[in-house]
């Protein structure tokens, strides 16, 4: 490195292998950036395979680098000379019988190993952008105690634990961490905020909590309410956006205020996907109270969401299409029906 930087930004993309991360690498590469993406093993070809397809289709540059959340100075060498520094590495399920060691250290020791890394590297590093998450603003959907308040960057989730939420609870520890890291560092620091995420994959693999909901979606679960979503692109637009624009600050939650029905969503899917036996779901009350401002990435980033109609259906194409979802054909015999 060492050299001044040429027109298209650099820019660092932690856990590159990613859903939502693909889509951000993706992005940059559309438009012209130097990306370097962060992965655990370069080996491991079901997971960067996709990457470096689009890193040869792409006109921007992609190259991939080893990184371990829980290794100090791991990251140190691969944000050197970046202008932009994007940490959405993180663990994302739910079920773990070691909270601790599965999710709270990975997010909170490669929060810290990668902020470390920007101080070292600064003043090239013009911002970092954290993805942490709608978790980190609020725990208890239906329960809570807040239940009918509405949720801003305001807020903070304070009732998650480690027993009770530990994903939760490690995106709330992880961004405050940052935080503290950020102003005592005197890093330019913004974090994005999104709820469930959905919308088109871009990787065959199917491991993902994001991935496994739709997969059950396209297959015909029927969605017991939706939680509150956001699109992939929306979300990845977001980052570039907090990015780009030297006046964004602060937290960004991307989210749709509303959920679809589940009734909304089976009709729209019916629709779409008559070759599909999509089941009917009954008209029914929103399963969730919860209510979220989006208001400020929309102000502030000029960020538009996509109709979540669309999300759902861009992400059942793409998992049909990469063999990840096999959904029942519709108008299959029902039970007792001789087949002719
Ligand atoms: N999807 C959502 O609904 C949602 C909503 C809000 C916020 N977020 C946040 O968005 C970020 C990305 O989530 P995602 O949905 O894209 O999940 P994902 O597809 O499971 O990606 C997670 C990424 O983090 C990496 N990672 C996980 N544990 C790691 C560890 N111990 N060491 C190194 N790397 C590790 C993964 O690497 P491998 O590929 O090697 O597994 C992968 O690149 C996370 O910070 C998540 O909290 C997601």
């Amino acid at each position: 490195m060492g050299t001044m930087e040429q027109a298209a930004p650099t820019a660092v993309v932690t856990g590159a292998t990613g859903f939502v991360a693909s889509e951000l690498v993706k992005q940059l590469l559309e438009k012209g950036y130097t990306v370097r993406g962060t992965v655990r093993s370069l080996h491991n070809e079901s997971k960067v395979q996709h990457l470096q397809r689009l890193g040869k289709a792409l006109p921007g540059k992609l190259t991939l680098h080893e990184a371990d959340l829980l290794k100090e100075g791991s990251f140190d060498t691969i944000v050197e000379g970046a202008t932009y520094l994007f940490h959405t590495a993180s663990p994302f399920f739910i079920e773990t019988s070691n909270p601790q060691e599965d999710l709270i250290d990975p997010a909170l020791k490669g929060t810290a190993n990668v902020m470390q890394a920007a101080a070292k590297a600064k003043p090239q590093v013009k911002r970092i952008i954290l993805t942490s998450s709608v978790a980190a603003v609020h725990g208890e959907y239906a329960a809570s105690p807040k239940n009918g308040h509405l949720y801003t960057e305001e807020d903070w989730n304070e009732t998650s634990t480690i027993d009770n939420q530990p994903y939760h609870r490690s995106k709330v520890v992880a961004e405050q961490e940052a935080w503290k890291f950020a102003k005592s560092s005197g890093l330019d620091f913004v974090t994005i905020l999104p709820n469930f995420v959905l919308g088109p994959v871009l990787s065959s693999r199917a491991d993902g909590t994001s991935v496994g909901f739709l997969k059950g979606i396209a297959e015909g679960t029927p969605a017991q309410g939706t939680p509150l979503i956001c699109d992939v692109r929306d979300v990845a637009r977001a980052h570039v956006l907090a990015a780009e624009n030297p006046r964004a600050a602060g937290r960004y939650i991307v989210s749709h205020r509303a959920p679809l029905t589940a009734s909304a969503l089976s009709k729209a899917l019916q629709e779409r996907f008559p070759q599909f036996a999509i089941p009917d779901v009954p008209e029914q009350e929103y399963d969730t109270k919860e209510k979220i401002d989006n208001s400020k990435a929309e102000k502030e980033l000029g960020l538009q969401l996509m109709p979540a109609v669309t999300t759902f259906i861009d992400g059942i194409v793409t998992l049909v299409q990469l063999g990840i979802a096999q959904p029942l054909p519709s108008g299959a015999p029902e039970e007792g029906t001789p087949a002719v």
